[in-house]
């Protein structure tokens, strides 16, 4: 049996505040992401309200959705958004060029999508297009959106249904304007994002303050750091006029190899490995970004925006390869964990994050096949892990040891910790190791700990999934430690995310 693996919690230290962002989702126009996804249509037999379809309401008010960032992605540098405003018969049918070269027929545009999420309860995230829109079109839209007073916008909106300006609390300057959003060079980027940040005015006094819209720019991509460089330089030597509060990451999870990423299910324990240490790239990602962001801005005034990640392998055989469609398994549920654990050490930094996509798409929450629907192994994550929204980072340390397969050596374990508003320690633990169980032994200093329920998630294999006959193979169960000597005690199956309250 391996020794315990000995945490110490310290909930009588002071720790950065976990911003409920960091939970968000991304929602693109790509695949069934939207269309079947989210949006039936009100003519459905799907029950639905106003065409936004009630199963997935339903199931993602569950996790507290915080934010949802559309309508991209690289669809973003081709929207326009007038096209998704007005009569739905007289929108324009355009292709989705970045996306399998469907039909996007714009029912599901900008009061569709602020519906969606005022139906969540959701903060939105629009993503502007600069990759061929202009700086007029998107000052247009945050008119449009925001203006309270009774301009020729603000009266456009009024009659299509929506008299009181919408809230926009983040505002993404681009996406990926280093590939699919224009190819642009970082120096050329920052130039069009400087007057993008400049125009693109939120009008609704009610958005300013604590309240204020936060304006993103793009940063680097996983590989490449010379956006964020420039984007830093940039708003540090800046004078007068554009201002952004943070700068955007975009970091994959891809287990071999670009043009073979490899599958989404059936696959054993070579790829299981590979997939957690591919993923556990993410805390040198955001060390490297935030040392950038530290030499320019060591107060920490801009935050950083994980506002693209996730697994991404292989497209389901069979589906659309621009649809990527991909199951979501037991690993995808550890991956999900690690990288929101590492997401929350660095939240004095890591603001928000939006995992791609939502529905149907990469990394999903939820897949639906006509009516039915799915939630798969991720979402489970998600739900299990509502209580660190908003709440305090407490310090947690310990021995991970090792979990090795083949030449791939990763941390066998991972923990954190965190109170929420009413002061309540919550723990989360994570098993990495396939084979073998963990038992976590905790002391903890500054809060009673005679007890600890909650619920832990696991499966008979590492790509154990939900499928639409048996939704809940891999659902969590009730789950709980026992004190003795001072300590609180948990036992682990292989492979499992547990998360409790301690007492
Ligand atoms: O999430 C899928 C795509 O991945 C997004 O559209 C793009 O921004 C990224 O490359």
């Amino acid at each position: 049996a391996s020794p315990a693996v000995r945490l110490s919690v310290r909930a009588d230290q002071p720790g950065a505040k976990i911003e409920r962002d960091i939970f968000g989702q991304f929602a693109e126009h790509l695949g069934t992401g939207i269309y079947e996804g989210v949006w039936v249509g009100p003519n459905s037999a799907i029950p639905n309200i106003r065409g936004i379809r009630s199963d997935v309401v339903q199931a993602l008010r569950a996790i507290k959705v915080p934010n949802v960032r559309w309508p991209g992605g690289c669809f973003a540098d081709e929207y326009h958004w007038r096209e998704g405003i007005g009569p739905a018969a007289e929108r324009p049918a355009r292709l989705n060029a970045s996306w399998g070269g469907v039909i996007e027929p714009n029912t599901f545009g900008t009061h569709e999508f602020f519906d969606f999420a005022e139906q969540l309860g959701a903060e939105v995230f629009l993503s502007v297009n600069i990759g061929s829109g202009t700086v007029q079109e998107a000052a247009d839209w945050m008119e449009y959106l925001t203006a309270d007073k009774p301009t020729a916008l603000a009266q456009e909106r009024a009659r299509n249904g929506r008299r009181a300006p919408y809230k926009v609390k983040y505002l993404g300057l681009g996406n990926e304007n280093w590939g699919c959003g224009g190819a642009m060079s970082a120096t050329h980027y920052v130039e069009e994002m400087k007057r993008y940040a400049h125009y693109s005015r939120n009008l609704d006094p009610a958005q300013t303050g604590a309240n204020a819209m936060k304006r993103v720019a793009v940063g680097w991509d996983s590989g490449n750091s010379d956006y964020t460089e420039e984007v830093m330089k940039a708003w540090k030597g800046k004078v007068w006029s554009w201002d952004i509060e943070g700068v955007s990451l975009h970091a994959y999870t891809i287990p071999n190899s670009w043009e073979r990423k490899g599958p989404s299910v059936g696959f054993g324990e070579d790829q299981y490995a590979k997939g957690i240490k591919a993923t556990l790239q993410m805390k040198d990602w955001i060390g490297k970004q935030s040392a950038i962001m530290d030499r320019y801005d060591p107060e920490k005034k801009l935050g950083l925006y994980v506002d693209e990640w996730g697994i991404w392998v292989d497209p389901n055989p069979g589906s659309n390869p621009g649809f990527l469609q991909q199951q979501n398994t037991l690993r995808d549920a550890i991956i999900a964990a690690l990288n929101l654990n590492i997401f929350m050490r660095n939240a004095d930094r890591v603001r928000g994050t939006n995992i791609a996509q939502m529905v149907n798409v990469l990394q999903a929450m939820i897949l639906t096949d006509g009516p039915r629907m799915v939630l798969t192994p991720t979402y489970h994550v998600y739900h299990m892990y509502v209580p660190f929204q908003g709440a305090t980072v407490v310090p947690v340390s310990f021995e991970a040891g090792s979990y090795r397969f083949g030449d791939v050596e990763v941390p066998r374990v991972d923990a954190v910790a965190a109170r929420d508003a009413s002061g309540g320690l919550w723990l989360a633990l994570t098993n990495v190791d396939p084979n073998r169980p963990a038992r976590f032994s905790a002391s903890v200093a500054g809060v009673p700990a005679r007890s600890a329920q909650g619920r832990i998630l696991t499966g008979t294999a590492v790509d154990a999934h939900n499928g639409f006959a048996d939704p809940d193979r891999v659902a969590p169960r009730p789950f709980s430690g026992r004190a003795s000597g001072g300590q609180l005690h948990f036992d682990l199956p292989a492979k499992s995310i547990a998360v409790v309250q301690v007492r």
